[in-house]
């Protein structure tokens, strides 16, 4: 594949600092830098730090934050601030994801703040979108990314997109198996395309898919030219089969 891949881990509430070191060793072990390909990884917050530490010397690889907080500082109990995170060895941070969205209530205006104060921390933001179930079969899929997106592009000029990374992760294929098509997910991606150049932006962004994501389905998915990358939960969680899937695309 000619385009540049990029293959992004959530852990989700997986792996503590001693089993992300242990990881991260496998890791390093099983795999080398490869030309083309980006290796992102998003531990929980407690485990940045040895993250960032276990794969420093590794330039194809970024350590990101799951989540962190629009204020720089203050009263926010349990939050993690930008600037924290890119202390403890972030460079990136996911916001967005629909977990965040549907369990924790994270709101399209939430969204866009937290997306502005991480540029202002030179921070990677990885914009999540997607749609739900009954969204889809409601034919919504379309208002809702674009809403999504519009919400973010409200707040950030346009050049922002240039370091924006976006996700694709509709929410019916999230850890349920059910993946979208790689013509689902090419079509979704060229709809979020298309009004990124709507907005002026010139460039292409880099657009990733996620859900369900799996060594058997990556090479088809990727076959897509409109994917840029893949951001994988369940099969990213053990350090031997994330090895094996960033090996086949
Ligand atoms: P799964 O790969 O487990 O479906 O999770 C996708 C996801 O939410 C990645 O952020």
């Amino acid at each position: 594949m000619s385009r540049p891949l990029l293959y992004a881990a959530n852990w989700k509430m997986h792996h503590g600092p001693a089993a992300a070191r242990a990881y991260a060793a496998r890791f390093l072990e099983l795999t080398s830098p490869a030309p083309g390909r980006d290796l992102w990884f998003f531990p929980p917050a407690v485990s940045i730090a040895a993250t960032a530490d276990a794969f420093a010397r590794r330039s194809d690889i970024r350590v990101g934050a799951q989540h962190t907080h629009w204020e720089s500082k203050g009263a926010f109990t349990g939050e993690i601030s930008n600037g924290m995170a890119a202390e403890a060895g972030a460079s990136a941070v996911l916001i967005g994801h629909s977990e965040r969205r549907h369990l924790f209530g994270e709101t399209d205006e939430q969204v866009a703040k937290l997306t502005v104060s991480a540029l202002a921390a030179g921070l990677i933001p990885l914009v999540c979108l997607g749609e739900t179930l009954s969204e889809r079969e409601g034919g919504r899929t379309e208002g809702v990314v674009l809403r999504q997106i519009e919400a973010v592009a409200a707040r950030v000029p346009v050049e922002a997109w240039r370091t924006i990374v976006i996700a694709y992760e509709p929410v019916w294929a999230i850890g349920t198996g059910r993946n979208a098509t790689p013509d689902d997910a090419a079509q979704v991606h060229r709809l979020i395309r298309g009004e990124l150049l709507r907005l002026g932006m010139q460039a292409r962004v880099r657009i990733l898919y996620g859900g369900s994501v799996n060594q058997g389905n990556v090479l088809a998915l990727l076959a897509q030219e409109e994917l840029d990358g893949v951001l994988v939960g369940g099969a990213s969680v053990d350090p031997d089969g994330w090895a094996e899937l960033v090996g086949v695309g």
